[in-house]
C-alpha cells in the first residue's frame, strides 16, 4: 500500500518528523510510507494555480497516487501550522487530489495536551469543499502524542517508548482497515 506522510514541521530535528520516520522504518513490511517534502513549496498564489511549480505538482501527484495519507502534524497557537496549511491550500484547486482519499491524522507535544486543538481544526480543513477527504473517525482513533520529548531517542531520532508504539502499531492497523474498507 502506498503511503503519503506529511510532517507539519519542518525544522530539523523536528519530533513529529521522527515520529514519521519511524513509522517508514517500522511498518515497511505492510507500507511504502514516503515522506512528502513541503519545505520546497511556495506559498500558495491563486495566480499560479493553473500552473503551479513543479515543486507543487509533484507534491500533489504524489497524493493523488496514494492510497492513503497520513498527517503527523504539531500545533502552533492552537492550530495547525501555516507550512502544513500551505500545503494543503494547494491540494484544494484545480486537481482536487484529496477527494475521497483516505487519511489518518496524529500529533506530537511537548506539552501535555496532545495537539488535541490542532487536530480538531485539521478534521475541519479536511472537510472543506476543496478538500473532501475520507478521513478516518475520531472515536478512538485518535493518536495525540504527549510529552513526546521524553518518548524519543533523540540520538536515534525514533520514538522509543513502548506503549506509544503499540498504540500506534493498532491505529495503523485500523487505517489499513479503513483504506481498504473504501
Ligand atoms: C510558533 C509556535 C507555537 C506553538 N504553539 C504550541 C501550541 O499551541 N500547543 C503545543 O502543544 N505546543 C506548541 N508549541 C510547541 C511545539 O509543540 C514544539 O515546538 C514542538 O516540538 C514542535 O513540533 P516539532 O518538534 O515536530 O517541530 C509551539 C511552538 C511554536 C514554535
Amino acid at each position: 500500500m502506498k503511503i503519503v506522510a506529511i510532517v507539519g514541521s519542518i525544522r530539523k530535528d523536528s519530533y513529529n518528523m521522527q515520529i514519521a520516520k519511524t513509522m517508514v522504518e517500522r511498518y515497511k513490511e505492510k507500507l511504502n510510507i514516503e515522506i512528502a517534502d513541503i519545505r520546497s513549496l511556495p506559498y500558495f498564489d491563486q495566480d499560479e494555480e493553473l500552473n503551479p511549480p513543479q515543486s507543487v505538482k509533484e507534491f500533489k501527484d504524489s497524493i493523488a497516487n496514494a492510497d492513503g495519507v497520513i498527517i503527523i502534524t504539531p500545533e502552533y497557537n492552537w492550530s495547525v501550522p501555516g507550512v502544513l496549511k500551505n500545503a494543503l491550500d494547494w491540494t484544494s484547486r484545480v486537481e482536487r487530489v484529496f477527494l475521497n482519499k483516505p487519511v489518518m491524522t496524529l500529533g506530537a507535544t511537548p506539552g501535555q495536551m496532545g495537539t488535541i486543538r490542532a487536530q480538531l481544526h485539521l478534521r475541519e480543513i479536511l472537510v472543506a469543499p476543496g478538500i473532501q477527504a475520507r478521513v478516518l473517525p475520531p472515536g478512538g482513533n485518535e493518536v495525540l502524542i504527549n510529552m513526546v520529548n521524553q518518548k524519543v531517542d533523540e540520538a536515534k531520532g525514533e520514538i522509543v517508548d513502548e506503549t506509544t508504539l503499540n498504540f500506534l502499531d493498532s491505529k495503523i492497523n485500523t487505517f489499513i482497515d479503513f483504506i481498504k474498507s473504501n
